[in-house]
């Protein structure tokens, strides 16, 4: 074996997420990229799958510069392997390498037959997935193998994300791969699918035989993946305490230490923009109300919130039936009130849809022409004002001042009245803006029927399902999801399962409230972090001590209160949420992958870090921030700025009620890297 600069590492991150939108896991990767890039410079290159259709738009193709990276790639091309090389269109402009794995897949039975060999990974014939993952994982695996034949004096870190990048690993330990490898998990696939269902999870977490529920719902192949992983990995790490505890009873690996979202935090210039940009995006939002709402638009959109709920569509773990419900009650309350407030609360998560309804395109169609003509009228009428009054030679100036009765014309009065017949409508504004593939079996649908939020006019809780992520191009929202964000007033994530959850993080970095739970990573992180997470806009429903009915109050009484709030209330809060984010800036949150990196190099090259035992690892500090601002700025929780241990959590779960198997006996060295930072200030 070569001997390697471990001080000048070479760094692969490999996703399935790269350049490939799919959910969380693309939004870390990407936004992490600038103080990665920043950090190791050209050292570091992603690879991810080549999706042609949005490839050519997230990617700008070069030629490799590295030239064992070039020489690779050719060799691996001479035998039919298809691939992009270039650079990422974010910021930082990383560089990546994109796999077709569809060019490879006459070595399919090939490679699943040696996976079995090697590792004992069965693989069904009709799981596309795995299918994928499997091509993916090949291609990674002779990628390295080939780059470390030829890239001998330093030292290689390869760092993988979930399962379905995951197949390279066990490959890689087989192999011999000169590399040290980091699995970092996002979630495990049983929890997800046992949450999924109707399991009191957290409370049975040791109890599940894991081989057999993963063989009932007919994951155990993946699960084989996920497992090979995480045990066959130099370290691993997961996103939060509360899935590390997760992976630990059903990956059988605790995790060696934690590695926190982070977000990349754009800070403006002027302090207050993110204040304007709401109100900017939220008339945006108002134009799309008034034309969702024709004929029923009775309500003030000065006294309207708009609260919302957005991600990858499941039901149950995402806490959208608990979300629904909590709305009736809302709703129920809002008119027992008498309030004067109307919410609109937005549902965007993607579902199998036959594109718009009629009925709602219409609404925007007859709304814009209804604006057009009031636009052309309004303009006749400032010309003629000014004809009839630049006319003026003298004497009696009431002649040159128009009589307000002659404003509009009879032509005008007509046009005016066809466009205002036009928004008579004999049905209810829809609840849902497309076509569902499967309406009457959809579990959105069917619990807003069932609870009869069908948008009338008594209504206080008005709702709109949009079964697809937002961008700027669509016809009825035509907005991105970000600038949606900012014009909203509250997100609600009530989740069930949520390793961590980037909805709530990026609302706080927006300045916007949200609602979350102490099932969440991001939840968690809060809550350890801030002494009164509310106080800052951050309200958690306590999803593990309660009932589910306590929990649907709890929430309800969230969001009635916040109902209440009045503008300059609601102003100001925003401003206090907004200052959390340097709490969630990748500037910080990074410093965990520094960690996770230093930590593989030492368990793989110990001899090149001879004088420094791992402790030094556990005992260095990471540089704090400069403090946030003293006056009113969150006092964060903690330990004086020492780090905890994940044992600590864990009695910390315990003491929360949660049926813990605490093993006291751990060996230190299981958990060499600390926890994110907690400072008091
Ligand atoms: N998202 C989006 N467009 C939308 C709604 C959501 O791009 O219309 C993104 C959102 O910004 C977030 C991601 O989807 O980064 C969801 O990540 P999260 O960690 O909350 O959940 P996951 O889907 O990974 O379980
Ligand atoms: C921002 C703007 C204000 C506006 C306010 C509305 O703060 O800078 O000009 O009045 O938003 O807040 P609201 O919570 O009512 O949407
Ligand atoms: C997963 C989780 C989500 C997390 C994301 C990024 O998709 O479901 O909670 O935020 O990964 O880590």
């Amino acid at each position: 074996m070569p001997h390697r600069d471990v001080h000048n590492p070479l760094l692969f991150e490999i996703a399935w997420e790269v350049a490939n939108k799919v959910g969380g896991i693309y939004t870390v990767i990407k936004t992490k990229a600038p103080v990665t890039c920043q950090e190791y410079g050209d050292r570091f290159t992603l690879i991810g799958p080549l999706s042609y259709k949005t490839a050519a738009a997230e990617v700008e193709p070069e030629e490799p510069t590295t030239p064992h990276v070039r020489e690779v790639l050719q060799c691996m091309a001479s035998q039919g392997v298809r691939y992009m090389y270039g650079r990422w269109l974010i910021e930082g402009a990383p560089r990546v390498i994109l796999f077709d794995t569809q060019s490879v897949i006459d070595r399919m039975d090939e490679w699943k037959g040696d996976l079995w060999n090697v590792a004992n990974i069965p693989s069904p014939p009709n799981d596309t997935e795995t299918n994928e993952a499997i091509l993916f994982g090949y291609l990674i695996a002779w990628f390295l193998g080939e780059f470390t034949q030829r890239e001998r004096d330093k030292a290689i870190i390869a760092h993988f994300h979930e399962w379905l990048s995951g197949v390279a690993i066990p490959l890689i330990r087989k192999r011999h791969i000169d590399v040290t490898t980091i699995f970092t998990t996002h979630a495990t696939l049983l929890g997800r699918y046992l949450c999924a269902g109707s399991v009191d999870f957290y409370n049975n977490i040791q109890n599940f035989t894991v081989d057999e529920e993963a063989g009932k719902r007919g994951i155990y192949h993946r699960y084989c993946v996920e497992r090979a992983a995480s045990h066959c990995s130099d370290v691993f790490t997961t996103v939060s305490d509360i899935t590390a505890y997760e992976a630990e009873h059903l990956l059988k690996r605790k995790p060696d230490g934690i590695l926190p979202n982070g977000i990349n935090v754009v800070k403006f210039s002027a302090m207050h923009e993110f204040q304007n940009l709401h109100a900017v995006n939220k008339q945006k939002i108002h134009n799309f109300i008034r034309g969702h709402f024709y004929g029923y638009y009775d309500f003030d959109l000065d006294n309207t919130l708009y609260f919302f709920t957005a991600g990858r569509y499941e039901y149950r773990n995402k806490g959208v039936d608990m979300f629904i419900e909590s709305l009736a009650r809302l709703n129920d309350r809002l008119k027992a009130c008498n309030s004067p407030m109307t919410v609109v609360a937005f549902i965007i998560m993607p579902a199998a849809t036959h594109s718009f309804t009629v009925e709602a395109l219409k609404g925007q169609a007859v709304t814009k022409s209804l604006q057009e003509t009031v636009k052309d009228i309004t303009d006749k009428i400032g010309q003629r004002i000014f004809e009839k009054a630049a006319r003026y030679t003298g004497g009696d100036i009431t002649g040159a001042v128009i009589d307000p009765s002659e404003l509009l014309s009879a032509e005008e009065k007509v046009l005016l009245k066809r466009r205002v017949i036009a928004l008579k409508r004999n049905t209810l504004p829809p609840i849902v803006t497309h076509n569902m593939a499967d309406d009457s079996n959809d579990p959105i649908l069917n619990q807003l029927r069932r609870l009869h939020l069908f948008n009338n006019p008594s209504d206080r809780v008005k709702v709109i399902f949009h079964p697809e992520f937002l961008n700027a191009n669509n016809p009825l929202i035509g907005m991105d999801y970000d600038d949606f964000v900012r014009g909203c007033h509250l997100g609600v994530f009530p989740s069930y399962y949520e390793p961590w959850g980037y909805t709530p993080a990026e609302c706080t970095v927006m300045g916007l409230p949200s609602i979350t739970t102490n099932l969440s990573g991001f939840g968690c992180y809060m809550d350890e972090t801030i002494e009164n997470p509310a106080d800052y806009g951050i309200y958690i429903v306590d999803r593990r001590m309660k009932s589910v009915e306590e929990s649907i109050q709890q929430l309800a009484n969230y969001m009635l209160t916040f109902a209440q709030k009045t503008r300059r209330q609601r102003i100001n809060q925003r401003n206090r949420t907004e200052r959390l984010s340097d709490l969630l800036d990748w500037k910080i949150m990074g410093m965990e992958y520094v960690r996770a990196r230093k930590l593989a190099l030492h368990r793989t090259y110990p001899d090149s870090f001879a004088g420094h035992d791992l402790s030094d690892l556990h005992n260095s500090k990471v540089k704090l921030p400069k403090p946030l601002s003293a006056p009113g700025s969150p006092r964060i929780r903690g330990n004086n700025g020492v780090y905890t241990n994940t044992d600590q959590i864990a009695d910390s779960m315990a003491n929360m009620g949660f049926n813990l198997n605490s093993n006291n006996n751990e060996d230190d060295d299981e958990y060499p890297f600390p926890l994110p930072i907690r400072r008091r200030i």
